[in-house]
C-alpha cells in the first residue's frame, strides 16, 4: 500500500499529512458519516475542491439543507457535524476523507464489515477497496435478492472508471474493469431498492477474459 502512496501525485501527499491528525480522534465514528457522505451527498459534493472553507455559520445554516437530503441525521448534531468536517476536508485536500479501513488480504468483504459500509436505509454502499496495480479486474457482487443497481468505481483523484446501471442474475452482479493508473480506489452501489450486499469482491483477472460488452 505505501509503495502506491509514494508514487501518487501532490494531492495524495496532503491526504496522508492530513489523515493522521484528523483521524486520530475516533475514526470508527466517521465510518457512517463517510459512507453518508460519499453516497447521498456525493451526488452534489463529489470532487469539490475548492479549497474555500465553510465555517461554523455555514453549519448552523446549512444543517436543515443536510437533514433534507439525509434524514437519517435529522436531531443527531453529532453526524451534522461531521458531514459537515467531511465536505470541508474535501475542498480542503481534494480527496476523499480518509478512514482507516483494513483491507482484507483476498479483498472479499462480507458480513458486518461490509453491512457497516452501507447506509442503513437505502443500503448505498461505499467502500474504499484499496490500492490497486495497474491490470485487469473483476468486480463481483453477491446481493440479497435481485435489483438493478448503479455501480461506480472512482480512483482517489475522482476518476470514474466504472459508472453504470447492472441487473443482478442469480443474485449476483460481476463488472470487469481495467485499472491503468495505480492508486486508491472506492467502489459505489447504488441499489434501485434496499438490498443487502451479502459479499463484494475483487478479483484480479488475465485481459483476454474480458466479455466485450
Ligand atoms: C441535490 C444536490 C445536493 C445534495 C444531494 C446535497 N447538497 Fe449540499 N449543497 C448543494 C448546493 C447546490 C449547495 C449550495 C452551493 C454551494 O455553496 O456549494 C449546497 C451547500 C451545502 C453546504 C453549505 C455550503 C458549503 O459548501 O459549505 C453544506 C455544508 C452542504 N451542502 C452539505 C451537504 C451534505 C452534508 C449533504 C448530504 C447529506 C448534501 N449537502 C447534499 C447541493 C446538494
Amino acid at each position: 500500500m505505501n509503495q502506491i502512496h509514494a508514487r501518487a501525485g501532490s494531492c495524495l501527499a496532503l491526504f496522508l499529512i492530513f489523515s493522521g491528525a484528523v483521524v486520530g480522534a475516533g475514526y470508527k465514528s466517521f465510518t457512517r458519516s463517510v459512507v453518508v457522505f460519499n453516497t447521498v451527498c456525493a451526488k452534489c459534493h463529489e470532487a469539490q475542491c475548492s479549497g474555500r472553507l465553510s465555517f461554523d455559520e455555514d453549519f448552523e445554516v446549512s444543517s436543515s439543507h443536510v437533514v433534507r437530503h439525509y434524514d437519517g441525521a435529522a436531531g443527531n448534531k453529532q453526524l451534522q457535524k461531521e458531514l459537515f468536517t467531511i465536505l470541508n476536508y474535501m475542498k480542503a485536500n481534494c480527496a476523499y476523507y480518509p478512514v482507516q479501513q483494513h483491507i482484507p488480504p483476498q479483498r472479499i468483504w462480507y458480513g458486518e464489515k461490509l453491512d457497516s459500509q452501507a447506509t442503513p436505509e437505502e443500503k448505498y454502499y461505499f467502500v474504499p477497496v484499496g490500492s490497486l496495480d495497474q491490470g485487469a479486474y473483476r468486480l463481483e457482487l453477491s446481493l440479497a435478492e435481485n435489483t438493478k443497481a448503479t455501480l461506480q468505481i472512482v480512483s482517489g483523484t475522482f476518476d470514474m472508471m466504472v459508472e453504470d446501471c447492472y441487473e443482478s442474475r442469480e443474485q449476483r452482479i460481476v463488472v470487469p474493469f481495467q485499472v491503468e493508473e495505480p492508486g486508491e480506489y472506492y467502489v459505489r452501489i447504488y441499489p434501485r431498492k434496499p438490498v443487502r450486499i451479502v459479499r463484494l469482491a475483487i478479483a484480479r483477472q488475465k485481459k483476454d477474459a474480458i466479455p466485450a460488452r
